[in-house]
């Protein structure tokens, strides 16, 4: 058994969710809004370590008024435990989980363990089957993925995602190195993950894309 995976992401009209090394605001306000009602109904948001290191997120719920009880739980898959340990993602707000691999060294775990709890998961980078399936077996059934494009890509290709919820921002970024929805190394043109369109919504100057994961 594994979590109900929903990956949540905004992006602009070509794709891309960053520059290569600093992150953008690209959707509006609103879709900020709808972001944060959205994370009330997980049961923890993950993001992959460059996301932490870059944008250094709360990933809490505070856009809108909410208990601290309904923060969900964090969840960030840092093989090597790079996590700074002033990260914001570690203050007192929610419980956070950080999963490593049995290649993360003792002095980065020594430091980390003190503010969240560890899970070991694969011997070089994250195994995200295992780490999927240890966080049912804790009582995660609902995950809410919010990047960035390396991780996005490695839970696609593992099958891991359910659903995929996309709002594209009135904005164009170019540059060839600037980051996309889904990065890695990519599919065969055989093997693209295949997607079922349920909803359009438009959100004052944004839309919002939502669909089915078919394989
Ligand atoms: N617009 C948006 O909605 C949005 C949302 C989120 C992020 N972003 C942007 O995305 C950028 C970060 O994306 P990113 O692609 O550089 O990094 P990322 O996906 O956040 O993190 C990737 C890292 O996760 C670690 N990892 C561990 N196990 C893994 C596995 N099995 N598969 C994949 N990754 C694994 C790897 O580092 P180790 O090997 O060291 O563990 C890998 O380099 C930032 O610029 C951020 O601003 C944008």
């Amino acid at each position: 058994m594994k979590p109900f995976v929903l990956l949540n992401s905004a992006m602009t009209v070509d794709g891309k969710i960053a520059t290569e090394n600093s992150s953008m605001q690209i959707s509006g306000e609103q879709d900020l809004i709808r972001v944060h009602e959205l994370r009330k109904k997980y049961d923890a948001i993950m993001v992959g370590i460059n996301t932490v290191i870059v944008d250094n997120p709360k990933l809490t719920i505070h856009k809108i008024k909410a208990p601290k009880k309904d923060n969900p739980i964090r969840i960030i898959i840092d093989s090597k435990g790079r996590t700074p340990s002033d990260a914001l993602v570690l203050n007192n707000d929610a419980k956070t989980i950080i999963i490593v691999s049995k290649k993360a060294p003792k002095k980065n775990l020594e430091k980390l363990e003190k503010k969240c709890d560890i899970l070991v998961c694969g011997n070089e980078q994250v195994n995200l089957k295992e780490a999927m399936r240890k966080l049912y077996l804790k009582g995660i059934h609902s995950i809410l993925l919010e990047g960035g494009s390396t991780l996005n890509f490695s839970m696609f290709k593992e099958g891991l995602i359910d659903e995929v919820s996309i709002c594209i921002g009135s904005k164009i970024l170019g540059g060839s190195t600037s980051k996309t929805f889904v990065d890695g190394e990519g599919f065969e043109p055989e093997n693209c993950v295949k997607l079922e369109l349920k909803n359009i919504e438009k959100i004052d100057n944004d839309v919002v894309l939502s669909y089915n994961v078919l394989n």
